[in-house]
């Protein structure tokens, strides 16, 4: 059976998750919002649109349909301004390894993730190539935790949903994952991503052994 891997970006490949934390943080806080990394926490892998809205629902507050878009383009462009001085430095630890080890090895890999920003980040850091199929937020309708985004990876790769293991930092992604039958791993602490079939602190910790271990796991 043909195994696909699907990656998030933002948390699992590099370190972007940060970036976005200091951005709603400053934008949070400019409408006299409380944001912490709790309320963060509860952001990752959501849409820019669907975290404004719950940030403004935190802090009650309503705003004109044109302070929304003012707001949501302020907010991506300091994040972007982070984004500019991206390398391949920034990749996270052991990333690099494993994506080789996939490619050489002639698995399907694909990225699926709600940022609309994917490709470009992808391109900054140098792993484009590696990707068969890229879904970002640009395609998806339904954000995570709907499974459409994976799903829609799988479609690209000719796979089947069952065969698809899904790397993830957020809740809201190992619960797309795990909707969609796909074997689950999260890629941070086990208090967040409990839900998930396997865990990892990085990908430091997922050798040649494990990638069978996963391939090899039945749901
Ligand atoms: C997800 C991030 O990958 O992409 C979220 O975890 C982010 O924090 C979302 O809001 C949308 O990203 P962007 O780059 O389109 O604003
Ligand atoms: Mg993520």
């Amino acid at each position: 059976m043909t195994k696909a891997f699907i990656f998030d970006l933002d948390g699992v490949i590099v370190d972007t998750a940060k970036f976005h934390f200091l951005a709603w943080k400053n934008l949070a806080e400019s409408l006299d919002i409380s944001f912490t990394e709790k309320e963060n926490e509860q952001l990752k892998g959501v849409s820019r649109v669907r975290s404004l809205e719950k940030i403004l629902e935190w802090g009650n507050v309503s705003i004109t349909e044109d302070k929304f878009n003012e707001l949501m383009a302020e907010k991506n462009e300091e994040y972007l301004s982070y984004v500019d001085q991206m390398n391949a430095k920034d990749i996270l630890p052991g990333v690099l390894e494993t994506l080789k080890y996939l490619k050489h090895n002639n698995h399907l890999i694909a990225l699926g993730s709600a940022s609309k920003n994917a490709r470009l980040i992808l391109d900054k850091v140098g792993l484009t190539a590696y990707f068969e199929a890229i879904v970002d937020g640009n395609e998806v309708t339904k954000a995570k935790p709907d499974p459409e985004v994976f799903l829609m990876g799988c479609q690209f790769l000719k796979v089947d949903p069952n065969q698809a293991i899904v790397f993830e930092d957020s809740q809201a992604g190992i619960k797309a994952a795990n909707a969609a039958h796909m074997t689950s791993v999260g890629i941070g602490s086990v208090d967040i991503l409990s839900e998930s079939d396997f865990i990892f602190n990085d990908f430091t910790e997922i050798d040649e052994q494990t990638i069978h271990a996963l391939m090899n796991f039945n749901k």
